[in-house]
């Protein structure tokens, strides 16, 4: 065998991260940027995978076909940037639990491949919410509400959403502002307890937003999430700037994407994207525009009962 490829995306929050653990809603869209896995039986002359993370992680994804992952190697190709929030790990989870099945002959749907995923994605950090791999294995927009009766819906979008993705140059781990902020609400939760709530209820506003294509109250959801967020901790002082960058530059909102302490923030810009971008970069913040695009479809009718 050559080799089983799998590939997915990567993700951004729109709102709702953090909170998300605690079973408020979010939603979060997958982006444009591939990660592909390439499994192949191991030959005579290969040595070990290198990286212990990603060992682990081809462990983890070939358990449930019971094959010994000492025969297996594997290669990744990513453009996705890591440790940025933009769900890389979670893309390596979904491309190897897909390129498994591809080598096992199995077909997996949604579902499958989320519940595996999950479990792969539990070697990079086991307190995670689910919200990455849900998001890169269905390649959309959704809505997500951990410990939901169904957990995972698509999400229609009213017309495309133009985004400014910025990297605040700041490399940060998911487990690290998630402790954090756990510590935080163990030692005040009625207080916090009280921000959660304020984040889902931007998150229940930007669904119906996000429907009608109502960019300026989608903007403004956006900024009042970045406000709860930096009170929550995990913003940091290079994101403020980066945020403050975007408006200023004429985006209608911004905010940071996924656990924050660093890693990527995202900026509404429905008409002006390009320019937003620019005045980024020229303070020195690494950025790109993806168009997010989901249209109603039937199948999406019918999962949100339209
Ligand atoms: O790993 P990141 O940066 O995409 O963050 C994931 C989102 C969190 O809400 C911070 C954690 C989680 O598991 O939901």
């Amino acid at each position: 065998m050559s080799g089983a490829r799998g590939t997915a995306s990567a993700k951004v929050i729109l709102l709702g991260e953090h909170t998300v653990v605690y079973g408020e809603p979010a939603i979060a869209a997958a982006v444009d940027l591939d990660l592909h896995a390439t499994l192949r039986p191991r030959r005579a002359g290969d040595g070990p995978l290198e990286d212990p993370q990603l060992r682990a992680a081809v462990e983890a994804a070939l358990r449930p076909f019971r094959a010994a992952a000492g025969d297996w190697t594997a290669e990744i190709d990513s453009e996705i940037p890591i440790a940025c929030g933009l769900g890389s790990s979670a893309a390596l989870s979904v491309a190897l639990v897909r390129a498994c099945a591809v080598a096992f002959g199995e077909e997996l749907d949604e579902a499958d491949v989320i519940t595996r995923a999950t479990q792969v994605e539990n070697v990079f950090h086991g307190t995670s919410s689910g919200i990455d791999v849900a998001t890169s294995a269905s390649g959309s927009v959704i809505w997500f509400e951990r410990g939901a009766a169904v957990p995972v819906r698509p999400l229609a979008v009213g017309a495309p959403l133009d985004l400014v993705v910025a990297l605040s140059g700041e490399q940060r781990s998911t487990a690290e502002p998630v402790a954090r902020l756990r510590a935080r609400f163990v030692t005040h939760p009625g207080l916090y307890r009280q921000l959660f709530a304020l984040a889902g209820n931007f998150s229940h506003a930007g669904r119906g937003a996000l429907a009608t294509g109502d960019f300026e109250t989608l903007g403004h959801l956006m900024d009042c999430a970045q406000g709860v967020l930096n009170g929550l901790g995990v913003s940091t002082p290079t994101l403020e700037r980066l945020v403050a960058v975007a408006r200023r530059a004429g985006a209608l909102g911004a905010k940071l994407t996924g656990a924050g302490g660093g890693g990527a923030a995202i900026a509404l810009a429905p008409e002006n994207a390009p320019e937003v971008a620019a005045a980024l970069q020229e303070e020195g913040f690494e950025s790109f525009v993806t168009r997010i695009d989901a249209p109603v479809t039937e199948e999406v009718c019918d999962a949100i009962a339209c």
